[in-house]
């Protein structure tokens, strides 16, 4: 994982500015604070039960740092906000459809045309991707060798990219379609049908023997979606 925390520490050496998209528990902020004590960082987090606090930690111990904490939901934070930005850390919510917005109204906010986004987890988002290399002239792109790696992009903004990466985000995002809302749905599905069939009980007896026999990664993953039947 250590280069994936380096990617995010080397970034944000040479920025003043960040917007953060899901604070959590500060970890991120603390790696840009540590790389940059002097940065001012705004965080938007939909749950502030770990975020404000952490804000408030960190605030106390990088004395020299601007931080300030946003709470609700990303796009409706996005969509107030004046204040403009070196730099975006997007690490929120990691539906691709999400990201998407999440890019398109981060746009409003850069500083200047070249706009720089760090994407917390570059495996997650291939549509988006390959939908911002498509559309923009990239002018840098690094993804780190790394488990669960980051994606590092600076992309160069204008009216006519911009339309390009809605239209081939859009396209490439027909096809996430099954894998977004038919799985989870099959999913509950199957639960509901197993709890009905075997009944509650049984399942999480199941899901404890199992658990108990083996330790194979696939059927301990079963085993405890069946004990929270
Ligand atoms: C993976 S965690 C962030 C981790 C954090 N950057 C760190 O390094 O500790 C994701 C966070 O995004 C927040 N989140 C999820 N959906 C969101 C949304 N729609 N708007 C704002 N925050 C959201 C969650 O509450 C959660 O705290």
């Amino acid at each position: 994982m250590l280069n994936k925390q380096l990617l995010l520490y080397n970034v944000v050496k040479k920025h003043k500015t960040v917007l953060e998209i899901g604070v959590y528990m500060g970890h991120s902020i603390l790696i840009m604070l540590s790389s940059n004590p002097r940065l001012s960082i705004y965080g938007i987090d939909i749950d502030k039960k770990f975020a404000l606090p952490s804000i408030n930690y960190l605030k106390k111990n990088f004395p020299r740092s601007n931080l300030k904490f946003l709470e609700g939901d990303s796009i409706k934070i996005l969509n107030k906000l004046k204040k403009k930005f070196d730099l975006f850390h997007i690490d929120g919510d990691h539906k691709t459809a999400k990201i998407y917005n999440e890019i398109v109204a981060c746009a409003k906010l850069t500083k200047n045309k070249n706009m720089k986004i760090l994407f917390d987890d570059a495996d997650m988002m291939k549509s988006i991707d390959r939908s911002l290399v498509m559309s923009f002239q990239v002018k840098k792109y690094v993804k780190p060798n790394s488990k669960f790696r980051n994606l590092y992009i600076e992309i160069v903004l204008n009216k006519k990219s911009m339309l390009k990466f809605k239209i081939i985000f859009n396209f490439l995002h027909l096809f996430e379609i099954p894998q977004v809302y038919l799985l989870p749905l099959l999913k509950k599905i199957i639960r509901k049908l197993l709890s009905t069939i075997l009944g509650k009980k049984f399942c999480n007896h199941l899901g404890q023997i199992i658990l108990n026999r083996f330790s194979n990664i696939y059927l301990i993953n079963v085993a405890k979606k069946l004990k929270n039947i």
